[in-house]
């Protein structure tokens, strides 16, 4: 995925080495003998929750982790991202997330729980690809109406930073933020927004 380094600057991609979160790491490692498992062991072990360390994402980088198969994008996005998200309120088809494809605490205009962390399924919602970071510097070849976010190679859909599609998109609805929670300042957990620490 390393080929997502689209852009120029200082703007970086991290592939995330992720932590399993708590009782987990035992299922995981008994992954080969998965044919032994209940099944409620074999549930739990394919949608684990994974613990993100964010402590050293600088503002504009993208890290990409792997949750229950998919790719989930965490970024941290910059006093600039943010307002490219404010400027494309016209221009996408659910600006208020109307649709319910976050959870009730990511219902807002940045579609997240902190304003500059973003968390979403990198994953398109028009038929699977995941779409690519695109700066805001890319309007030459995204048009003038573009102010950062990501694009589906596949078939053109285009997002904001918040994940919003354009409308006139072939995807029809916004990309999905997951279930996730913030432990301390320098950890993310994906897949688990319970109340316990
Ligand atoms: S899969 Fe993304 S535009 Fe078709």
């Amino acid at each position: 995925m390393s080929d997502q380094n689209v852009d120029k600057g200082k703007r970086g991609f991290l592939i995330g080495a992720t932590g399993v979160v708590g009782g987990i790491a035992a299922a995981a490692t008994a992954l080969p003998f998965a044919g032994s498992m209940l099944p409620s062991e074999r549930a739990k072990a394919a949608g684990a929750p994974v613990e993100v360390d964010i402590s050293k994402l600088e503002p504009g980088e993208m890290k990409i982790v792997e949750w229950r198969g998919k790719p989930v994008w965490i970024v941290n996005r910059t006093k600039e991202m943010l307002e490219g998200i404010t400027k494309s309120e016209a221009n996408v088809s659910d600006p208020k997330s109307n649709e319910p494809l976050q959870p009730e605490y990511a219902k807002n205009e940045y579609r997240s729980i902190k304003p500059e962390i973003a968390v979403i399924e990198g994953v398109c919602s028009h038929l699977g690809c995941s779409p690519q970071f695109k700066s805001v510097e890319a309007k030459g070849e995204m048009g003038m109406e573009w102010n950062g976010g990501f694009f589906c190679p596949c078939h053109g859909s285009k997002f904001d930073f918040a994940g919003r599609v354009f409308a006139g998109s072939p995807a029809p609805v916004n990309l999905r933020v997951p279930p996730y929670k913030f432990v301390g300042d320098g950890k993310v957990i994906i897949g688990d927004d319970s109340k316990e620490a």
